[in-house]
């Protein structure tokens, strides 16, 4: 028997009234929308950038596309910035011509709010959005890396801190969290998000909004959140950012709407459309996404935005002949508000009047702007307070500790030295040289998309190592970039490192820059000559008979397949924030024990990309043999599976077995630590649908259980699957449940889950 649910999860109503509003509000948003003109109505859908103006030759795009395509540096770029005039927009503002903006100086959002506020007809405060993906003024580990914690609880409370920070400087609205599924280490972007998987995503997703969103005890705890980057925008062909997408539906219903489906339901506020067009429509432009299925089936009452300048981009794509079409695509397919471009502004009066776009179709946006202002309170809170501004001037510990305590939770052992000794934990009292450029320096920590760190809050590698290991000597060594002329000096280092270390930790990876936006590597092993270093280090170290410790730091799954072979312990450390390097130091010395997964599986070489584990088998599953799904000259397997970590101590799983209830389906296993110290094991559960009506992957995470056994005891741990959940969507989004045989893993990782019980299932 097969049963079948429709995508709708909600009833539509023809004018939609934000559920959380009280019914007083709801008047409040239609009131006000009867007393706008069209103009003021078209207003509310611009979000205006910033502009700068004067004395130059470039105009402010050009100067953008110019840092862009690396006419000029970053540091050029902001100099001409910090030292440039800047049109805020004001004279549009006062005439109601503009509904948000991207500014996060305190004292720019008050003056210009006073404006809104004040100075225009209706008064309609602003919304000030920015991007605020791991941490504001704390930075938290890069979103891949924090989600390997697999930690609900830490994901919702750093999410609720970067709130109450963001909101004493004004900015109310969060362009986060990014929930694109990525399985490509070769995009840059995959740094930003969840990770492969769409149950772990949608875990993140739901934390996070509920973090950002929840706390309502003051307007200076909570903020808007914008999931992004809807939709598809992580299956870029070839991992090149702004690429192509094509995703089969299914596929999109099953894997990739499932984040944003969950951030949904926990009540996000708005939704950011991507660049890419999917099947070959702009998500800009996109009725399919936009208005069926988030607007449609998910009931999605809050805004949708465009991305930077996108709707222009609907020109390049070839969707549209010009702004004023773009616009019209745009607007009638459920992008509300216009990030950038103006093209509403210009466009959409004339083409309400001659009936292009229907004015219930600008009245729709605009009651989702307006309803998310209310929410916020910013028609009675428009303003930040001075005692605000000045709150956290100086940060208080309990942000450092959460910063730090995140950045803990979230660095993975990967490998802990060969024939079964552990080179980790060190022993304070060792002589530990600490090697490397990326070590010494707070850039490198932080990851890219943080604007509002401060140094003075940031422990580098080298500062927190200090703390622990008194004897620790610090070499510069080398690093992403080393130039031909400091190769000598890096081998002289080298040499005195080795000469001096009982153990070499040689902190090594990729600089900030590298991964983000616009920063997708056809190569993804550790750039410049590191590896090459790291081989002479390694020739080095064996012929002193010492150790060597790489910390690796990335925004990205690197391929680590030679490190992996010849050096003897490998923590990856991503990037993890301000407090990176006191964490760091807490592992590498013992007094954290490694806890954090892999949110996305490590492939063994590049050639491999895309991949992940919940493939589905295919025909011919790889093997040794010849004429299966392999290379010629490569592993099919990947380095490291997803969720896969080890730590200071050993678990064995013992006694699995699976109950049915009448909803459910309790898997059990017992987890027994065999080892000498305490730490933490993430439990986790995989499902296989056998048989079905589309081909379902190998293995699909279906949960997980953190748990602590004292050494050398054991505890039981239940992980329970609800029936409805074992479901999947079709290819037109019916949700199905069907008869038959299926798996149920528990364990370690994706790899080493083993199988529980093969089972007949009816529903
Ligand atoms: C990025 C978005 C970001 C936006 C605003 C775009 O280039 O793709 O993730 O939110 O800029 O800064």
């Amino acid at each position: 028997m097969t049963c079948r649910f429709p995508l709708t999860f909600t009833i539509q109503k023809r004018i939609r009234k934000m559920k959380e509003l009280t019914a007083k509000q709801n008047e409040f948003v239609e009131e006000l929308i009867s007393r706008m003109t069209l103009e003021e109505k078209i207003g509310q859908l611009n979000q205006a950038s910033v502009s700068i103006v004067g004395g130059f030759d470039v105009s402010f795009p050009e100067l953008i596309e110019m840092n862009a395509d690396g006419r000029i540096s970053n540091e050029e770029f902001q100099r001409i910035l910090s030292n440039a005039d800047r049109d805020y927009h004001e004279e549009e503002i006062r005439k109601g011509m503009v509904g948000s903006m991207m500014v996060s100086d305190p004292e720019d959002c008050n003056r210009l709010q006073k404006v809104a506020v004040e100075e225009s007809r209706l008064g309609i405060p602003l919304i000030f959005g920015l991007d605020v993906i791991h941490g504001f003024r704390s930075v938290y580990p890069i979103a891949i890396a924090e989600a390997g914690a697999f930690d609900t609880d830490l994901f919702a409370r750093t999410a609720a801190m970067a709130a109450r920070e963001s909101r004493t400087q004004g900015v109310a609205w969060h362009f986060a969290p990014m929930l694109d599924i990525a399985r490509d280490a070769r995009w840059g972007r995959v740094s930003e998000g969840p990770g492969e998987d769409r149950y772990l995503a949608s875990a993140f997703a739901a934390a996070k909004v509920h973090g950002l969103q929840d706390d309502h005890s003051s307007t200076e705890n909570y903020v808007a959140a914008c999931m992004k980057h809807y939709m598809g925008y992580g299956a870029c062909e070839s991992g090149r950012d702004y690429n192509t997408t094509s995703i089969a539906p299914h596929l999109v219903y099953n894997h990739y709407l499932a984040p944003f489906a969950a951030g949904a339901k926990a009540g996000a506020k708005t939704v950011m459309a991507s660049f890419n067009d999917l099947n070959g429509v702009p998500c800009t432009a996109n009725s399919w996404t936009l208005r069926k299925i988030l607007k449609g089936d998910l009931g999605f009452e809050g805004f949708v935005v465009s991305d930077a300048n996108a709707i222009r981009e609907v020109i390049v794509h070839g969707y549209a002949e010009d702004e004023k079409d773009a616009g019209i695509k745009s607007v009638n397919a459920g992008l509300d508000m216009d990030m950038g471009t103006e093209i509403y502004l210009h466009n959409l009066a004339a083409a309400v009047e001659e009936g292009t776009v229907k004015m219930e179709v600008i009245d729709d946006a605009v009651r989702r702007i307006l309803s998310v202002k209310v929410w916020l309170g910013l028609f009675d809170h428009p303003y930040t307070e001075e005692a605000a501004m000045h709150r956290y001037d100086v940060l208080p510990a309990e942000h450092l500790a959460l910063a730090e305590e995140a950045a803990v939770k979230s660095a993975v052992l990967l490998k802990n030295g060969t024939d079964g000794t552990p080179v980790l934990p060190l022993s304070k009292d060792a002589k530990v040289s600490l090697l490397g450029t990326l070590a010494d320096d707070r850039e490198n920590i932080i990851g890219a998309w943080a604007m509002n760190w401060r140094e003075e809050d940031c422990v580098t590698i080298r500062a927190g190592m200090e703390e622990i290991f008194p004897s620790l000597q610090y070499f510069k060594g080398f690093g992403p970039v080393t130039a031909a002329d400091e190769l000598d000096a890096a081998r002289k280092d080298i040499d005195d490192a080795v000469a001096y270390g009982d153990v070499i930790v040689a902190a090594l990876g990729e600089p900030g820059e590298m991964s983000g936006e616009a920063s997708s590597r056809a190569s993804i092993i550790m750039p410049g000559s590191q590896r090459q270093l790291l081989g002479e280090l390694m020739e080095k170290a064996r012929a002193a008979g010492k150790k060597v410790v790489l910390l690796a730091m990335n925004g990205r799954p690197l391929d680590l397949s030679w490190e992996t072979e010849h050096v003897d312990a490998i923590l990856e450390g991503w990037q993890l924030g301000i407090r990176m390097g006191s964490a760091v130091a807490k592992l590498l010395g013992g007094d954290a024990a490694p806890e954090g997964r892999l949110a996305s599986t490590f492939p063994a070489c590049v050639g491999q990309c895309p991949i992940y584990y919940s493939h589905p088998n295919t025909g011919r599953p790889g093997s040794r043999s010849k004429f299966t799904s392999r290379y010629l000259d490569a592993p099919y397997e990947p380095l490291y599976p997803f969720g896969y970590g080890l730590t200071y101590t050993q678990f064995e799983y013992s006694d699995a077995s699976v109950t049915e209830k009448a909803d459910s389906f309790d898997v059990s296993v017992k987890v027994m630590n065999t080892g000498s110290r305490s730490a933490v094991e993430t439990v986790q559960l995989y499902m296989q649908d056998v048989s079905a009506s589309l081909v379902r992957p190998v293995r699909e995470l279906k949960g997980f259980a953190k748990t602590s056994p004292a050494p050398g005891s054991c505890e039981t741990v239940t992980i329970s699957l609800a029936k409805k959940d074992m479901g999947f969507y079709d290819n037109e989004g019916t949700y199905l449940l069907e008869d038959g045989k299926f798996r149920f893993y528990i364990g370690a990782n994706s790899r080493d889950a083993a199988l529980a019980a093969e089972i007949n299932v009816k529903f």
